[in-house]
């Protein structure tokens, strides 16, 4: 079971060395860890923020853990080689078009959520946004008219095969949750919204344990603040699924705390190929001084172990130490409290 480990920058590494310490302690025979360089830190030393060394460090894994990339010295660099640059090549690479965000309100947490605590806490919902398809890989260019005039244009589409893959996905993780799914889309307006709910439609009949419903995306927006409690498994496309996820994790409440995993179709010898990161960035304002909550990626190693090693047991382990830790009163910066980047590593543990 090979995992590439890839830290990236700023509280990249930090976070990223807390994960790996959960990880030995559960002392999986046969896990590897192999090691790559990515974003910033790897432009000072390899002239690309993904470059070759990284891809076959990647391409040798069964699952990559990310850590976050962003530094701001690399702000004047062109936009192909910024270290954001990094994350998007993976996804590409390795055809991750399925990204997973659960979003769960933990006990003792519910003040923390820009919702009223009651409605807060009954968050427990995941988000299966579409990540390779969609208006961010359809043409687009700013063309000049002939009056002129300047005009800016995106090109949205979905061909049914891109949507029958993530509903199957979205249908597989309903019936291991609550057995509901919302598919969201604007169908009363777009052919592309109109084909994904004919498509999730067919597909439904696949699922007939799954109940479900179709949303149009302003209503779910809606909803998502209203009574997020409503859901269960949400699926959408790549657009709509990057604002109402980035929409429902703040509905929770801390960026240290909210893990992910964007899934391809690659099956490897222990499950699917995967790549797993905290949502939140490098954070370059409180880096090097072990203030980061390490919670996130510790979060994200857990759904490596589900996802892509079969390892249920063990994920759901790590899931009950950063409960417990968190029910007992372990609070890092980005929810008001003292504890530091290794005194959450060693909280956790000590519950593992
Ligand atoms: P950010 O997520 O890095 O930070 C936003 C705020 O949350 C900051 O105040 C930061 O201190 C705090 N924060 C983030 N993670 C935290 C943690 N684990 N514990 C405690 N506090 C935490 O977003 P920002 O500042 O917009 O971006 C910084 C850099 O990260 C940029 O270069 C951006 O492009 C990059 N970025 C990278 C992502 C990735 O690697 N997937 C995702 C988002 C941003
Ligand atoms: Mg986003």
């Amino acid at each position: 079971m090979k995992v590439a480990v890839l830290p990236g920058d700023r509280i990249g590494p930090e976070v990223t060395a807390e994960a790996l310490r959960v990880l030995e302690a559960l002392d999986l025979p046969g896990l590897t860890l192999l090691e790559g360089d990515v974003g910033g830190i790897a432009c000072k030393r390899h002239g690309h923020p993904l470059p070759p060394e990284t891809l076959a460090v990647a391409r040798a894994a069964d699952a990559i853990l990310f850590g976050a990339v962003g530094d701001p010295d690399c702000d004047g660099l062109e936009r192909a080689l910024r270290p954001e640059q990094a994350i998007l090549g993976l996804r590409s690479a390795f055809g991750l078009f399925a990204n997973l965000r659960p979003a769960t309100t933990f006990p003792g947490l519910e003040g923390m959520s820009a919702l009223r605590p009651e409605i807060a806490a009954r968050i427990d919902l995941l988000i299966v946004r579409e990540l390779t398809g969609d208006v961010y890989f359809g043409d687009k260019r700013i063309e000049t008219l002939p009056d002129g005039r300047r005009r800016g244009w995106d090109m949205m589409s979905y061909a049914e095969d891109e949507v029958r893959r993530i509903a199957h996905v979205a249908f597989r993780a309903a019936q291991g949750r609550k057995r509901r799914l919302c598919s969201v889309d604007k169908a009363n307006v777009l052919e592309t919204s109109q084909l994904w709910r004919d498509v999730v439609i067919e597909v439904a009949a696949e699922y007939p344990d799954v109940v479900l419903e179709h949303m149009y995306v302003d209503n779910a927006a809606m909803q998502l603040v209203r009574d997020p409690g409503r859901f269960d498994v949400v699926v959408t496309g790549n657009l709509f699924g990057d604002i109402l996820s980035d929409q429902a994790s703040m509905c929770v409440g801390s960026i240290g705390l909210l893990a992910s995993a964007s899934l391809g179709e690659r099956q490897t010898d222990y499950g699917t190929f995967g790549l797993y990161e905290p949502i939140h960035g490098s954070a370059p304002d409180i880096a090097g001084r072990g203030l980061a909550n390490p919670m996130a990626t510790i979060l994200s190693a857990a759904m490596m172990l589900r996802h892509s090693f079969g390892r249920e047991a063990e994920a759901a382990r790590i899931e009950a130490a950063v409960a417990g830790a968190l029910a007992d009163g372990v609070r890092g910066g980005d929810l008001g409290g003292e504890a530091g980047t290794a005194a959450i590593g060693d909280a956790v543990l000590a519950r593992l």
